[in-house]
């Protein structure tokens, strides 16, 4: 009797085992994702310090109302870390470029990013502002709005001066990729 029902009993084991298996599997398979779309693993080789930027004109030749342009570093590849901001900015948002801006003898670090979507404003030396080009929203030279649909002001940059008056250092990220 005992030897007739164990090759069943093992057969419904095996099945049962392999049953198991088999819903684990798909199971661990369709969670993991999920899981890892949740909780991303931190990034490899991203390290945030002082990015050294050299300027085109250095800071103690701008005259009042004029600004200069800078990008971040591409090898490796960095972006600044915006220090404030509105609309689409906000702080620790990453800016690939920005302006040196001297404004009524103050010297400000804007990024480059428009406040509406986000898209690089550019440098209108004429008319002294930063217009856009994406929907024509244009900012003061001390990145305030001069004119919408932005309804925020630039973001600033945190800096210092570096070695000499053609070098600055902006707080940034080293992107490690
Ligand atoms: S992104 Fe600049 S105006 Fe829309």
């Amino acid at each position: 009797m005992a030897d007739a029902a164990t090759p069943r009993s093992t057969r419904r084991t095996f099945l049962g085992w392999g049953m198991a298996i088999i819903i684990t599997s798909l199971t661990v398979s369709g969670i993991l994702p999920i899981l890892v779309f949740l909780w991303p693993p931190p990034p490899k080789g991203q390290t945030k310090g002082p990015l050294t930027i050299a300027l085109d004109t250095p800071i103690d030749q701008l005259s009042d109302g004029q600004a200069v342009k800078f990008t971040a570093p591409a090898s490796p590849n960095s972006a600044f870390i915006m220090a404030d901001g509105g609309g689409d900015n906000a702080p620790g948002d990453l800016a690939f470029g920005g302006f040196v801006v001297m404004n009524q003898g103050k010297v400000q670090v804007l990024a480059i990013n428009c406040s509406h979507l986000g898209c690089s404003v550019a440098l209108n030396e004429g008319a002294k502002s930063f217009d856009c080009p994406c929907h024509g929203s244009r900012f003061h030279i001390d990145g305030t709005v001069l004119r919408g649909p932005a309804a925020y002001p630039l973001s600033h940059l945190t800096w210092k001066q570096g070695q000499d008056a053609s070098t600055i250092e902006v707080d940034g990220l080293t992107l490690g990729f």
